[in-house]
Order: C-alpha cells, then sequence, then structure tokens
C-alpha cells in the first residue's frame, strides 16, 4: 500500500486502481466512473494536458485519450493490433499500450514521430540515469549561468523568423541547453531532453500559437526578453520520470510493443502485412489548412530535421490532402475516382466557380486542395481496407469544412469513399458540435460569404471490415 500511495502522489493523477496488476482483464475494457459505456466523448485533445504520458508534449491537433480509450474499450476485448495511420504526438498508440495492446503508429512529421517513439518507449528508459541526468543538466546549466561560459552551440543557420524567435538573453539559455543536450551519449536520454526542449521551446519564445503559430506581438503579447528556461525544461522532465516511474511499476501489465514508421502512411504496403490490424482508431488532417509544417518550423530545425527550406519542401507533399499552397496555381486537378450517388463532383464543382476572379485565392485553387484532400481520403481507405482483419473496426476522426462559402461535409463523403473501396459505413455520430482552433474560418479571404447557419463540427466514421 505504502509503495502504491508513493507512486500515486509522483503521479497525481491517474487513478492506479483502474489497472490492477493482478487483473486479466484488459484495463482499457475498464470504464473510467462517470463514462457513458458506449457513447464515443468528445475528441478534442485538451483534457489530455493533464493526463500522464499524453501530457509531455503539447499538439494542438491531437485527440482527447479518453474516446481513444473508449474505442478500444469498446472494439477491443482481446489483446490486438491497434494502428493509427497518422499518429501525430501518439495519443492512439500510448492508449493502445496501456490497454495491453501492440500499437502501429505512421507519422510524416519527424518532431511528432519521435514524440510517438519516445512516449511509447518507456518500458525501456533508464530512469535512474534519467533523474541522474536532470541533476547534472541543473548543475551544467546553473554553472554556465553564473561564469563567463561561452556556448558552443548555435542557432540551426537556416531557421528564419520574421522577429528574432528568441531575445538574446533567452538564447544564450537556450544554447546552453543545446550544449548539454548534445553531449549525452546515451541516445534514449538524449531523445528525453530534446524532447523536454521541443515541449516547451515556444513558450520561452517571441512567437506563440494562436492557434497557428505567429509573433507574440501580432496578438497582443510582449516579447519575452528574458525567460526561466532551465525551470521549464525540469518541470517537464520531473512530469517525464514520474510517469516513467508510473509506467513502469506497473510494465509487466504493459508488456505491449509500439512500433512507430516515421513516413507517410501511403508506405504502407512496405510495412504491414494484408489484414494485420484489429482496430484501426485515427484522425488525419482535416481539410482546413491547419499547416503541420511551419507550426512546427522551430522544432524542426532546433531538433536538425531540416536544414533549409527544401527539406519541408518534401515533407509538405508528402503532407495528407497536400496544402492549398502547393496546388492552389495548378490547372482543375481531376478526381482520381467516382462515388455513385455522391454529389462530391459537383460540390468540387460548384467551389471551383466562386470567386474566379480572384486567381490563385479563387475557388479553383480551393477546389485543387478539396480534389487532393479527397484523392486522399480514397487511398486513406484503400488503406485502411488492406489493414484491417475481417469483422474490425476503424474509427477516423475527422472535421468538416467551409471553403469559399461552399459547405463540405467531409464525414459524409469518407464514408462514401469508405463504402466504394468495400468498408461498412457503421455509422457516423457528432460528438462535438462546434469547432475551435481553425484558421480556415476566421480568413476572410478564405470563407469568403460563408453561408449563414453552417457550423463547424468533428465527426467520429465508424467503419467496419466485412
Ligand atoms: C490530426 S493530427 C493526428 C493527431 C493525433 N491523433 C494525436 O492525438 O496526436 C494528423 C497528423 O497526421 C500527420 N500526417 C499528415 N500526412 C501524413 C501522411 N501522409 N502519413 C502519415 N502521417 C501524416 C500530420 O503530421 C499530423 O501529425
Amino acid at each position: 500500500m505504502a509503495s502504491a500511495a508513493r507512486r500515486r502522489r509522483e503521479t497525481e493523477i491517474v487513478p492506479l486502481e483502474l489497472f490492477p496488476m493482478e487483473s486479466s482483464v484488459l484495463p482499457g475494457a475498464l470504464p473510467l466512473p462517470g463514462d457513458p459505456p458506449l457513447d464515443f466523448k468528445d475528441p478534442a485533445f485538451a483534457s489530455n494536458k493533464t493526463l500522464p504520458i499524453h501530457r509531455w508534449v503539447p499538439w494542438i491537433a491531437g485527440f482527447a485519450s479518453g474516446f481513444v480509450r473508449d474505442a478500444l474499450a469498446k472494439y477491443l476485448l482481446q489483446p490486438g493490433v491497434v494502428l493509427d495511420p497518422f499518429a501525430g504526438v501518439g495519443t492512439t498508440l500510448v492508449e493502445a499500450m496501456l490497454a495491453g495492446h501492440d500499437a502501429v503508429g505512421f507519422e510524416i512529421n519527424p518532431y511528432a514521430a519521435l514524440a510517438s517513439q519516445v512516449k511509447t518507449s518507456l518500458a525501456k528508459l533508464p530512469l535512474a540515469e534519467v533523474r541522474t541526468a536532470v541533476h547534472e543538466f541543473v548543475a551544467f546549466y546553473q554553472n554556465a549561468i553564473a561564469t563567463e561560459y561561452q556556448p558552443q552551440s548555435s542557432s540551426p543557420s537556416g531557421f528564419t523568423s520574421r522577429v528574432p524567435f528568441y531575445s538574446p538573453l533567452v538564447l544564450r539559455k537556450v544554447l546552453i541547453v543545446q550544449d548539454f543536450i548534445v553531449t549525452r551519449d546515451v541516445p534514449a536520454i538524449q531523445r528525453l531532453f530534446q524532447l523536454a526542449f521541443a515541449a516547451t521551446m515556444v513558450s520561452y519564445s517571441n512567437y506563440s500559437y494562436e492557434p497557428s503559430l505567429g509573433r507574440r506581438v501580432s496578438s497582443g503579447k510582449a516579447d519575452i526578453l528574458d525567460f526561466p528556461v532551465m525551470d521549464a525544461i525540469v518541470a517537464k522532465l520531473h512530469e517525464y520520470c514520474a510517469d516513467i516511474a508510473w509506467y513502469q511499476a506497473h510494465q509487466p501489465h504493459f508488456a505491449a510493443q509500439a512500433r512507430i514508421i516515421p513516413s507517410s502512411f501511403f508506405d504502407y504496403q512496405h510495412h504491414l502485412a494484408p489484414a494485420s490490424v484489429d482496430c484501426i482508431v485515427t484522425s488525419p488532417p482535416y481539410l482546413n489548412n491547419y499547416h503541420y509544417n511551419r507550426n512546427t518550423r522551430p522544432h524542426l530545425y532546433w531538433l536538425g530535421f531540416a536544414n533549409q527550406p527544401r527539406d519541408l519542401r518534401a515533407l509538405e507533399e508528402a503532407n495528407f490532402g497536400k496544402y492549398w499552397q502547393t496546388v492552389r496555381d495548378q490547372p482543375a486537378l481531376p478526381l482520381s475516382f467516382s462515388l455513385p450517388h455522391s454529389d462530391l463532383a459537383e460540390r468540387i464543382a460548384e467551389l471551383r466557380e466562386c470567386n474566379t476572379a480572384r486567381g490563385i485565392y479563387g475557388g479553383n485553387g480551393w477546389a485543387n486542395y478539396a480534389t487532393t484532400y479527397f484523392n486522399d481520403c480514397y487511398r486513406l481507405a484503400e488503406g485502411m481496407a488492406y489493414a484491417l482483419k475481417s469483422g474490425s473496426r476503424a474509427l477516423v476522426v475527422i472535421g468538416n469544412s467551409i471553403l469559399q462559402g461552399v459547405f463540405i461535409p467531409t464525414d459524409v463523403y469518407l464514408g462514401q469513399i469508405a463504402e466504394a473501396v468495400g468498408l461498412e459505413r457503421v455509422g457516423i455520430s457528432v460528438p462535438r458540435a462546434t469547432r475551435v482552433g481553425n484558421s480556415i474560418t476566421k480568413s476572410t479571404v478564405r470563407v469568403g460569404k460563408a453561408a449563414e447557419g453552417h457550423r463547424l463540427y468533428e465527426a467520429v466514421v465508424e467503419l467496419r471490415k466485412p
């Protein structure tokens, strides 16, 4: 009891009794107190910010761990393989492992893939060495601050920003942090420190998420002239240590494995055997042009994943649905499939005719973007049909869209596309009727004359392989 109480104090959040070590029941199958047993919860990420492991890295476009837990509890009562084709920072993968399932995730953004990879390798992290490294970090940093220490590291040369990303006093501290990180010779510990830095790095910069990354002054906030950088990173590392300790204390119960594939899901045939997956829980990028690569530029450059704009270009091309910026100036792009009993093609044609006088900002560019998006929805549906075992489910969280005033029910179209590749559309539910954080609705250029009454929502499209 004493050690259970101690562990509980360390994490302060997770009710350990939800995961009884002696039980042969999968912990994911146990309902949380007060949960509606078979309903989908709000899939938004915000609640993850206080939960063990999920709290490690902020991610604007993630979904709630409770939603994943419900889904797995409902559909996967025996240990199985859970796939997330768009793993992000690993919400599905972590929940799958906590529930005793093996997990496979694809993620093209190297920063998000790193987060997923670190968060799903807790079992192997040498906790005592991590704690020692945290002490060494504090000593190294404090000594450097107190002396004339000259950092050896430098800002990533290819990383440009409209105003200096860090003020001079903050930059010196950040470079001291980098000096410490590069000298770590245990890769797992180095990655953990990189993640702690990446998870906090925007909070002491002159930029902020609104929800896209922009200058603080543009949203009425003062620049950050100085900041206790070490405190922010150490606070993160303490969270990590508490969660690693909790996880490892229960490790026999969590014997599951995770595999992170840092590439596009569209390479699935190289990495997955057909009919090898028991459940898919995922959320692809929405048709809102949220620019994952631009919004993680600081992370990609400072972690060494990008050295020049060309490196991001490849990511943009591989991104699900591409981006409006990459297709807006091309001639009309065709849908790669046809859908019986659907008005998708007509809806895109209507969009193409909007605001034709506005050149690349008019309807054709947005119609091209919608076209590439639905072409990728078709490839996603094919991939899910390939990967799922017969009788297994896929739950796809997707947001609708309003482009140039034209309402695009992506959930309905995805369901129709899934049926076209042989999946059964079980149903579509809308747990959250109003979505926040969608830059597209805030831009008059993009919305134009959005019809009254159209609302943004997130839907869960539930599919089954016959
Ligand atoms: C809505 S987010 C998923 C967030 C995730 N559910 C979570 O909670 O962290 C979509 C993710 O898809 C990734 N992505 C975009 N195109 C991809 C592709 N072709 N293959 C794999 N991942 C991709 C993006 O980088 C982004 O992290």
